[in-house]
């Protein structure tokens, strides 16, 4: 099987294409380095895959490089919130024109799998917790909008050309290989701690987030790609199940790496929910869905890594 990883050269991307070339399936990445770069993946090219540069904001290429795929798996995205605030229009033009593009090549090339990343940020501040797939949609950032507006078209375009297609919705990702410019604050947390260096929490740590490993991550593509048959744009929350507070993080991350650093306030950040917690029994029926690293386990692993 052929599959079209748009965004194969980022963080979740690159993991995504390591695990597919496992599982010896050919890998088209496509990928215009805005957010990666070619380096980074060498290892990935080294075991055959395929690499087209390219960015999905110009169609042609992408009908171009997609040849006779069978699947396509959708992750390319500007995806820096803040960013999204500044430059609403560059966020929509990637995530939502983009993203047209994605799915009008894959109707051009018949290719009729696909797999497409969404965001926890299309909830916005959630009235109720956990936050299942038909909880209320008021993403509060231009980045989580174009998210959603993403996804509507996704299922426009499944419906209207009988495309078996997933949209994952994917909550706070964690793992090694995270760019520094744009990373979570568990990357973040995580440098500081390797350099002796304060943490910084924005706003006073009551923050919750739901935190899902890489790895299990993955798993839920996988999945995915075994459950597509008959979907028409179904959404599935992707996350731990689980929250936790920024402050119990930080002390968490601190405790593993047994180091005494100073945790610093700043004040919050607009566009940072409060908190934010999933319901995955959507994705644990239909998809067979089963997390299995505990946060402190991946955490542990994490910080052995660095
Ligand atoms: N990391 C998370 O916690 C998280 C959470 C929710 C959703 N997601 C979604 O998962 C997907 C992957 O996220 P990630 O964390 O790996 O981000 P990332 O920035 O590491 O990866 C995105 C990749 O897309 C590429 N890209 C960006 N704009 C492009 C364009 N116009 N044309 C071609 N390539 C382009 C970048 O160079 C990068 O390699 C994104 O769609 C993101 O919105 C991630």
């Amino acid at each position: 099987m052929k599959v079209f990883v748009t965004g194969g050269a980022g963080f979740f991307g690159a993991t995504l294409v390591a695990s597919l070339l496992k599982k010896n399936y050919q890998v088209i990445i496509f990928d215009n380095f805005s957010n990666s770069s070619e380096e980074k993946i060498s290892p990935l090219l080294a075991k055959g895959a395929k690499l087209v540069e390219g960015d999905i904001t110009d169609y042609k290429s992408i009908e171009n490089a997609m040849d006779d795929s069978d699947i396509a798996i959708h992750l390319a995205a500007s995806i820096n919130v803040e960013d999204s605030i500044l430059n609403p229009e560059k966020t929509h033009n990637v995530n939502v024109d983009g993203s047209i593009n994605v799915f009008r090549a894959c109707v051009a090339n018949k290719v009729r799998k696909i797999i497409v990343a969404s965001s926890a940020a299309v909830y916005g501040e959630p009235e109720n917790l956990p936050v299942s797939e038909n909880s209320p949609t008021n993403p509060i950032s231009p980045y989580g909008e174009s998210k959603l507006n993403m996804e509507k078209y996704t299922q426009k375009f499944s419906q209207n050309n009988n495309l078996d297609c997933i949209l994952l919705r994917f909550f706070n990702i964690y793992g090694a290989g995270q760019s520094d410019a744009y990373a979570g604050v568990i990357t973040k947390f995580m440098k500081n701690i390797s350099e002796n260096k304060l943490l910084v929490i924005f706003g006073d740590g009551s923050n919750t987030r739901d935190f899902i490993a890489i790895e299990d991550v993955i798993d839920s593509i996988h999945n995915a790609i075994s459950n597509l048959d008959g979907k028409r744009g179904t959404c599935y929350n992707i996350a731990s199940g689980r929250h936790v507070s920024i402050k119990e993080l930080a002390q968490l991350m601190l405790s593993i790496s047994d180091k005494k650093l100073e945790i610093k306030y700043e004040l919050p950040k607009k566009s940072d929910i409060h908190h934010s917690k999933a319901n995955i029994d959507l994705a644990k029926k239909e998809l067979d869905f089963h997390p299995k690293i505990s946060l402190k386990e991946g955490l542990e692993k994490l910080l052995k890594l660095n």
